[in-house]
């Protein structure tokens, strides 16, 4: 099964990635993920991919697909991909089925996870993540066990640059802008599922699996 999940920053697509992924047997590919840590890596991706995130602007459309292309092959030891954060873009979206036509295969859904700007805002400035292994908590909704630490390896958790006010406003503006006509894109493809983000973390895991299985 191949998967998008869509949606705005900050609706729960990384969370709610690794529990789909986990229970469908795919690979998980977040292109969030991928381009902190080429940034990490000191990168020349990662350097150029830097001043974008920074602002809360896209990363160039021919720099993400082929960064994305490059890691599909790891799919064929699991029963499919699941996409976080990628395709943002028409242009992502028509050049990921190009890339999958030639490659002899298609999507299978598109889940759009709704949430509203109030609530993204809310979540995303009570935001905090392990450097070390990625994991997310949430101050409030999803706190780790002991403050300020992850429960997996006992990091210090840290808040994303992004994740400051001025910056989550832009990055709303530009998902309204670029990203939400892949909606009707999918719909007219007949792909799209979408289901209520607002919720119970588990809660919204079923939704989505009992939109998948449909
Ligand atoms: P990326 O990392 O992809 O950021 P995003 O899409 O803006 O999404 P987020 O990671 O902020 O949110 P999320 O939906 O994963 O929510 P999360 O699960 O963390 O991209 C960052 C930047 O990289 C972009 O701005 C851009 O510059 C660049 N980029 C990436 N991909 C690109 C592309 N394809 N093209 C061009 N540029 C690209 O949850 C958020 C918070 O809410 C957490 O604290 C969580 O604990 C909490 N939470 C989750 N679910 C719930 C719930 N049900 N109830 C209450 N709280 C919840």
């Amino acid at each position: 099964m191949n998967l998008i999940l869509l949606g705005p920053p900050g609706a729960g697509k990384g969370t709610q990635a690794v529990h789909i992924a986990e229970a469908f047997g795919l690979l998980h590919l977040s292109s969030g993920d991928i381009l902190r840590r080429e940034r990490k890596a000191r990168t020349e991706l990662g350097q150029k991919a830097q001043v974008y995130m920074d602002r809360g602007d896209l990363v160039p459309d021919d720099l993400i697909l082929a960064m994305m292309v490059e890691h599909f092959g790891q799919a064929k030891e699991k029963n499919g991909f699941l996409l976080d954060g990628f395709p943002r873009t028409l242009a992502q979206a028509t050049g990921l089925k190009s890339r999958l036509e030639s490659a002899g295969t298609r999507l299978d859904h598109v889940v759009s996870v709704e949430v509203e700007d109030a609530e993204i805002i809310a979540r995303l400035t009570g935001r905090l993540y392990c450097p070390e292994c990625g994991r997310t908590y949430h101050e409030l909704f999803s706190p780790p066990r002991n403050a300020g630490v992850c429960d997996v390896n006992g990091e210090k958790l840290l808040r994303r640059k992004d994740d400051m006010p001025e910056v989550v406003r832009q990055r709303l503006e530009t998902y309204h802008r670029e990203t939400k006509p892949l909606i009707a894109y999918y719909g007219e493809q007949g792909l799209l599922r979408t289901v209520d983000g607002i919720g119970e973390i588990g809660e919204v895991s079923e939704r989505i699996k009992k939109a998948c299985r449909a």
